[in-house]
């Protein structure tokens, strides 16, 4: 039997824990089990018909090739005109790039970027790729604990650990796991501090269109252009418009940026999907009905899972303003059981067959996060759940 070592660039990555628990979920599932998944990041909607209907339409039209490897021009001039209309800045094709997901859009751009032992700033909690990533680079994480200012990151926490190595600050509002949003002048300060310091800032924005009012979408790409210029804007389908297996992302930023993120996608993906690109142009240019529809139906579930959540002896829970997950401190709960938060959601799956993900996977222990991608009906079962082993735990 011969021993297969891996590479020494991959010792410290750890596989998605998100996706840890999908799987677990389904092994469970393949016993018969009735599992209540309130662990995925995936919208719990269809893709939209007229969506679906495109992506026939051009499979029956045979746009099943290649195309350039950044994605068609057609699709870039959707994803250009759909950022103009949405915040006034026009940016030319040579600024876009449509990729394989969100998640290859923030790879290719952090590999495109980062020398090793250059600093990335990442508000904790953050969503767990994106120190995995910086580590593949060689790159170094510094992260900024955000719990006690709740959840949110300012320019002067961001100044206090800059230090010469400081190369890119990642923000992402809303925010995955903590639905936190980063109000527009927070982010213009960041800019400001970014462009002060000869820094690059991302702004990944997957969940931009689910924020519930009076929050609004706020978007980096409306910055004045003297800002804009060291912001990557890093845009998802995926939960938009329910089309998370779909693949298509897309990023808006200094044209050399994307031009390198370009070469490093031809040696790899090449071009996303076809028949996917066709489809995610009727995405952006047709109806946007579904997308207020999913955002009512989620802003409904947050509004009953939040107080329940809250109310559960040990736990406190903030009101997120966007995205689809609740992140609750369960540091009470685990404190009375002397339990990590691992543990508790280890036994929330096998005991209660509930599936949350443990808030140090986000970098923020104590806490779990809950999507609320599911049914209502789903959600009050899995409440009653934790619930009832809570009760059971002392
Ligand atoms: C914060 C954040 N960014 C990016 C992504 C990437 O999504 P996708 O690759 O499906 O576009 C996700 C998906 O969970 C996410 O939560």
């Amino acid at each position: 039997m011969v021993t297969f070592r891996r590479a020494l660039r991959l010792d410290h990555m750890q596989s998605s824990s998100t996706m840890a628990a999908t799987a677990a979920a389904a092994r469970l599932r393949a016993q018969g089990h009735a599992v209540i998944d309130l662990g995925a990041g995936e919208p719990d909607f269809d893709t939209p018909e007229n969506i679906r209907q495109a992506a026939i339409q051009a499979l029956n039209e045979g746009k099943t090739r290649y195309t350039p490897a950044s994605g068609t021009t057609e699709l870039k001039q959707a994803i250009a005109d759909y950022i103009a209309h949405e915040t006034g800045t026009r940016y030319p094709l040579s600024s876009v790039i449509v990729s394989a997901g969100g998640k290859q859009t923030l790879f290719n751009a952090l590999v495109s970027i980062l020398n090793p032992g250059d600093e990335v700033i990442i508000p904790a909690p953050y969503w767990v790729t994106f120190p995995e990533i910086v580590a593949f680079c060689g790159g170094v994480s510094v992260f900024i604990p955000t719990h006690e200012h709740g959840f949110q990151l300012t320019a002067d926490m961001i100044e206090r650990v800059l230090t010469p190595r400081t190369k890119v600050v990642i923000v992402n509002s809303p925010s995955n796991p903590s639905g936190v949003v980063i109000a527009p002048d927070a982010i213009r300060q960041i800019a400001e501090l970014c462009a002060a310091r000869d820094l690059w800032l991302i702004s990944d924005e997957c969940y931009y269109k689910f924020v519930y009012p009076p929050a609004r979408p706020f978007s980096a790409a409306s910055l004045p252009p003297e800002l804009r210029e060291r912001v990557l804007v890093s845009g998802s389908l995926s939960k938009t418009y329910a089309m998370t297996g779909w693949r298509i992302g897309y990023a808006l930023a200094h044209p050399d940026w994307i031009a390198e993120m370009t070469k490093v996608q031809s040696h790899s993906t090449s071009n996303p999907t076809t028949f996917a690109q066709w489809a995610a142009i009727e995405a952006l240019r047709g109806s946007q009905a579904s997308v207020a529809t999913m955002l009512a139906e989620y802003q409904a579930r947050r509004d009953w899972i939040v107080p329940a959540l809250a109310a559960l002896p040990g736990a406190r829970c903030r009101q997120p303003e966007g995205a689809f997950y609740a992140f609750p401190d369960v540091s009470g709960v685990l404190e009375r059981a002397g339990i990590r938060d691992v543990d508790f959601a280890q036994r929330l799956l096998e005991e209660a067959h509930v599936v949350v993900t443990a808030g140090s996977a986000f970098g923020a222990d104590g806490y779990l996060r809950i999507s609320y991608a599911n049914s209502l009906e789903n959600i009050r079962r899995g409440i009653e759940n934790i619930h009832a082993l809570i009760k059971r735990l002392g």
